[in-house]
């Protein structure tokens, strides 16, 4: 969809279909003006029955003109999660008409034109499910957004809304990939392409590599595969060279069946998604080397498959990660802590101003939250602050939980190595993985863990993954990049 900001007023706009956001009982956004043609069709509206209940729509034929009417709710329930309703059920009743609103009729309380414009831009852009193909800006759908707020600041919101909504699009085609087609080789060569952008170098280590290396995590993990692993590292240059690159790490197992500990069958095709955090962090890293942020970036993607083989990792096994801990292992369903704990190690080489690793990490954390908040594990409180900031501004919500003390730690000990890898069960689990990965992130570097195992795809008969966290991740890396330039 084509999204274009406006300072004429909406009345001098011929569009096909105006959009006209309504309260419950009919009360209008307070900065709507209420003319007589608007009286009358409000009349005709409230003989049809509709209540304007939140997301829920009509539409209304007047001479040539479509109003599309959608309900808001009761004025004392609107929020920010009722305005994304709203406006998301707006785009989608839309559909390829030709549409103009006002931006103020939109706004929330306590939130600027700037953010209503930028949650408007997510929704227009991301309201089509990214299934069977990528969704291209192609479409000859187009939206006319009128704002009385300055065109420079309405653009640049604007800009950014458009960023995340294509970055969440293009994380949601890659999770929704059957893992027979998106495998590790398949998440490098899409890594690889990125190649082709400004100040971008891509670098792929395969298993030889990784051998050479002494990744020791990642090769029991995928040890059991018939499709190799790879570690893949991409370097985006937007800063000067002096400065230290901020550093994302995604797991990318393409498939989880849990190895030896084989999960039941149940469900068990929603373990493709178990790559949500590769996903997400290659489409933040292709979107925030598109826009030139002005930064350095760094992303590490474990990618590598979770089988049961005759080759395969064991329960009892001992092995020893890149750091030189070895590891016992209790459980090979938590293989990606396993995983990560060598992309942690690895990212100690570029020396990063901070680690953000994302991770379909344990069916506890959703225990534990629900499926609307993240669970948020930070070793820095400016890291985990800046983190909250970019959540409120994105609306890709997170919370943040206990990890690493000496009674997570000591859930972890083993007679025979340095660790176990898993706890006892159903004892914190989402806390017990971040101790485990606490302990290969440098103590010295602010590093913070997302767990969005319960929000990166949701469940179901057609499950579908959610694009989470990239508007996060993309807000708070624009939020870094503005301080750096001040
Ligand atoms: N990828 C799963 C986590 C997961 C499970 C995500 C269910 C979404 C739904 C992870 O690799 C895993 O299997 N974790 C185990 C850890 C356990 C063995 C300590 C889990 O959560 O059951
Ligand atoms: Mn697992
Ligand atoms: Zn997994």
């Amino acid at each position: 969809m084509k999204l274009v900001i406006s300072s004429d007023s909406i009345s001098k706009n011929s569009t096909e279909t105006v959009l006209l956001p309504i309260f419950e009982g009919f009360e209008l956004p307070e900065c709507m003006r209420r003319t007589a043609s608007l009286e009358k069709l409000l009349e005709r509206v409230g003989q049809s029955g509709f209540k304007a209940c939140c997301g829920k729509t009509l539409r209304v034929l007047e001479n040539t003109r479509q109003t599309l009417l959608i309900g808001l709710g009761k004025a004392e329930d609107y929020d920010e999660d009722a305005f994304i309703k709203a406006s998301c059920a707006a785009f989608k009743a839309a559909g390829d008409a030709e549409l103009a609103l006002n931006v103020e009729d939109w706004a929330v309380e306590n939130r600027s034109a700037e953010w209503t414009i930028l949650h408007l831009a997510i929704a227009a852009l991301t309201v089509k499910e990214p299934t069977k193909e990528p969704i291209e800006s192609k479409d000859n759908a187009c939206c006319v957004m009128h704002t009385r707020l300055a065109a420079q600041d309405a653009m640049s919101a604007l800009e950014l809304g458009q960023a995340i909504g294509n970055a969440i699009n293009r994380a949601k085609y890659l999770g929704n990939l059957a893992p027979n087609i998106c495998t590790p080789q398949y998440l490098a060569k899409e890594a690889q392409k990125l190649r082709k952008l400004k100040n971008v170098t891509v670098k792929i280590h395969d298993e030889k590599a990784l051998q050479k290396l002494g990744a020791g995590g990642i090769l029991a993990v995928s040890r059991g595969a018939a499709n190799p692993a790879r570690l893949i590292e991409l370097h985006y240059k937007g800063a000067d060279k002096s400065v230290s690159p901020i550093c994302l790490v995604g797991k990318g197992i393409t498939f989880d069946a849990g190895g030896l500990c084989l999960k039941p069958g149940r469900r068990m095709n929603e373990m493709k998604y178990d790559m949500a955090g590769a996903a997400a962090v290659l489409s933040v890293f292709e979107t925030a080397a598109a826009m030139r942020l002005p930064l350095n970036l760094t992303v590490i993607v474990a990618a590598s498959e979770n089988m049961p083989d005759g080759n395969a990792y064991r329960p009892a096994d001992v092995i020893t990660t890149l750091s030189g801990d070895t590891v016992e292992i209790t459980n090979t369903d938590a293989e990606g802590r396993l995983l990560l704990a060598d992309a942690l190690t690895y990212t100690a080489h570029f020396e990063p101003a901070c680690v953000i690793d994302v991770a379909t990490l344990t069916g506890a954390v959703q225990v534990a939250l629900g499926d609307y908040h993240h669970g948020l594990f930070a070793n820095d409180p400016i890291l985990r602050q800046t983190l909250e900031e970019a959540a409120d501004v994105s609306q890709d919500a997170l919370w943040a939980l206990p990890f690493d003390t000496p009674y997570y730690r000591s859930m972890l000990k083993s007679n025979v190595a340095d660790t176990q890898n898993t706890g006892p069960a159903g004892l914190g689990g989402a806390s017990v993985a971040a101790t485990f990965l606490a302990r290969f992130a440098d103590c010295d570097t602010p590093w913070a863990h997302l767990d969005v195992a319960a929000t990166a795809w949701k469940s179901g008969q057609q499950p579908l993954s959610t694009g989470r966290p990239v508007a996060l991740l993309l807000a708070w890396l624009h939020q870094q990049s503005v301080e750096q330039t001040l």
